[in-house]
């Protein structure tokens, strides 16, 4: 079991309402409550009656340790704690996902429902993340219901771009949670990469066979993306350029998609200059000589593929004559700080951040632990999220960065 410190935990003691309102992203409220609760806030859930046909208030019940509300005519639910007293209660309350609908009633100081009423009685910081189809983000209407809370101080988590469930493709997708709490978490944006251009890599390749086969690796993206997140909290110009992943871009970075480590490199020397480069990518070292047109057949008891190297994106933006400020990871299984040492000898890199790795350590998971290694200094952090970590990276290395 890992034990994580209380100061690990950035939202410890904080009371966080969680308002969920219909639309199709209200299943990333089970995620949210999940990763709220990780970061030390108490987490109770307010749902509308739309957003129970998207989500059940027995998942969010299990997940938050405590009774959903879901209505201001509930006898008893008023009775064990009534909406006014919620409203008091909260520290913070974050709607995600806020459709046009209950933006429209935060606006205009409507209150028909359990949700809408609270937003008025409480006296504490309010967040929206909004989600909807694309056409609605951008309907004036909406548009100028956003101004309107943002003047009297909400803070509204911008929505991400992407392939929404419609079928559209545009503005208007809930960021991922990971992402709405790294907001929530970093109330007080820090200056420290103003107006840098900060490029991070991250996810695996995939170096395809065939049509339908390919290599690859376990990262899911999560440690790049919270980078990503970080480093515009703190006032960068972000490019991220992401091999394959489940996961949204973070508002405001510029989020570019590849799949191999060849597209990779070409869009990393595309995105240059820049002051930063982060590689958090796990780049598959090699890729098959030949890829098939068609699927490849079967073939008998074994088969042996020919494989060629990929070339090393680090290194290669190392050796630039511009080069920037290069912080590399190394992930290891067993000898880590020894290779660690040598990945930064060999690729040229002015930071190796050495990342043990195996089952359920490094890949995947939302914790994890690292060693900044650098030419004379080496310095061992602890475990902690990687919405934290990815903070704590970006002001260790601002120092010699900027
Ligand atoms: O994505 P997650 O699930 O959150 O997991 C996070 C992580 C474990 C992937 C991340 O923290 C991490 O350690 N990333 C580096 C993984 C890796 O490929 O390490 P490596 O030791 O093989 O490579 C060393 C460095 O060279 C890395 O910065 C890598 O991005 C870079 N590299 C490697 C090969 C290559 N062809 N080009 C590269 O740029």
């Amino acid at each position: 079991m890992t034990m994580t410190k209380t100061t690990d935990k950035p939202l410890h003691h904080q009371r966080m309402l969680v308002g969920i309102s219909g639309g199709i992203a209200a299943y990333k409220g089970a995620e949210l409550v999940r990763l709220l609760k990780q970061a030390g806030a108490e987490v109770r859930v307010v749902m509308t009656d739309a957003a129970k046909a998207f989500i059940t208030p027995m998942t969010l019940q299990a997940l938050s340790g405590h009774p959903v509300h879901d209505s201001l005519w509930d006898l008893q639910a008023e009775a064990a704690m009534g909406h006014i007293e919620l409203a008091k209660w909260a520290d913070h309350v974050i709607v995600a996902p806020a459709t046009a609908d209950i933006l429209a009633k935060f606006a205009h100081g409507l209150a028909d429902d359990l949700l809408s009423t609270l937003i008025l009685a409480t006296t504490a910081s309010i967040w929206v993340a909004p989600a909807m189809n694309q056409q609605m983000w951008q309907a004036q209407a909406t548009q100028a219901n956003v101004m309107l809370l943002k003047q009297r101080g909400v803070h509204v988590i911008e929505p991400a771009e992407g392939e929404q469930a419609c079928g559209d493709v545009g503005p208007g997708r809930l960021p991922e949670p990971a992402a709405i709490v790294a907001a929530l978490t970093q109330r007080k944006p820090t200056t420290l990469f103003n107006g840098r251009h900060v490029v991070i890599t991250a996810g695996p390749t995939q170096e395809a066979l065939d049509p339908v086969r390919f290599i690859t690796n376990h990262s899911s993206g999560k440690m790049g993306y919270a980078l990503a997140s970080a480093a515009q909290a703190m006032g960068a110009r972000v490019t991220l350029i992401s091999g394959p992943t489940a996961l949204c871009a973070p508002a405001g970075v510029h989020c570019i998609r590849v799949d191999t480590a060849e597209a990779m490199l070409a869009a990393c020397l595309q995105a240059m200059p820049c002051h930063v480069f982060i590689a958090a990518a796990a780049v598959a070292d090699y890729r098959p000589a030949h890829k098939g047109t068609q699927k490849l057949p079967k073939q008998g008891q074994s088969w042996s593929l020919d494989l060629v190297p990929n070339p090393d994106i680090l290194a290669s933006i190392c050796r630039l004559p511009q080069k920037p400020y290069c912080v590399g990871f190394a992930a290891q299984t067993e000898d880590l700080l020894e290779k660690a040492r040598e990945k930064l000898n060999n690729k040229g890199a002015d930071v190796i951040i050495a990342n043990l790795v195996g089952p359920n350590l490094g890949f995947q998971v939302d914790e994890n632990q690292v060693t900044l290694v650098k030419a004379h200094e080496v310095e061992a952090l602890p475990m902690m999220s990687k919405i934290k970590l990815a903070s704590v990276i970006l002001e260790k290395i601002a120092k010699d960065a900027t």
